[in-house]
């Protein structure tokens, strides 16, 4: 059975609104660089980058990356172009996708979708999607080290809580993160 996995008990919301500054996309990624985890940032081996998505990750192997979870399909590149375009316009301050770049291809990716509820007073909850670490570079602690960097910018974009949907098999893998059973994912597929 799949659940959902919560990071913390409620608490009371942080209210912030991303500020203008610290989340603006530039024109070469989809949000800003300070939003990095500085200590994820420097705990990575040397020539590993952990970065915003940028258009040009359509060359540098994110969809094959990505395959390790899931299919993918044949995206073009004119649909990816779209699909960023639209994040960073109508979607901007709800999609920060990250990468790790390993010098030469993207080695791992994991989103943060950021929800502005009205309950708790304006709230913002934060969910984490689509982690995927490249099968040769798997069991490196880029895994963890990419939900840390999401558990960093939901924290500094004002989200009281981050959660996620898991299979069982991958229920290991985020205690380890710091995540904890709450709850009990269902689904409609349409
Ligand atoms: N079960 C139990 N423990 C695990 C698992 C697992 N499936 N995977 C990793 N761990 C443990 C590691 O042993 C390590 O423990 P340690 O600190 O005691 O040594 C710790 O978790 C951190 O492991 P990482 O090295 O950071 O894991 P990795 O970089 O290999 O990434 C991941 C894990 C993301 C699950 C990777 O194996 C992967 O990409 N799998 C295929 C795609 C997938 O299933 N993604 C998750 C989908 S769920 C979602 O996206 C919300």
């Amino acid at each position: 059975m799949t659940r959902t996995l919560m990071q913390e008990p409620l608490v009371a919301p942080k209210i912030s609104e991303p500020s203008s500054t610290s989340a603006t996309p530039t024109p070469e990624a989809l949000f800003s660089a300070t939003l990095v985890s500085p200590a994820v940032a420097d705990s990575l081996p040397e020539s590993y980058t952990i970065r915003p998505l940028r258009k040009s990750d359509y060359a540098r192997g994110f969809l094959d990356c990505l395959r390790v979870l899931t299919t993918v399909g044949d995206i073009t590149e004119a649909e990816w172009n779209g699909r960023y375009d639209w994040m960073s316009t109508q979607g901007q301050g709800g999609y920060y996708m990250m990468v790790v770049d390993d010098g030469s291809r993207i080695v791992a990716t994991g989103s943060l979708l950021v929800e502005r509820k009205f309950i708790h007073h304006l709230g913002m909850v934060g969910h984490i999607e689509d982690i995927a670490v490249a099968k040769d570079q798997q069991g490196k602690k880029l895994g963890l080290k990419m939900i840390q960097a999401l558990d960093f910018v939901a924290e500094h974009v004002g989200c009281y809580k981050t959660i996620l949907d898991c299979s069982e098999i991958n229920e290991g893998f985020y205690l380890k993160c710091g995540f904890k059973r709450a709850g009990l994912e269902m689904a409609h597929y349409y």
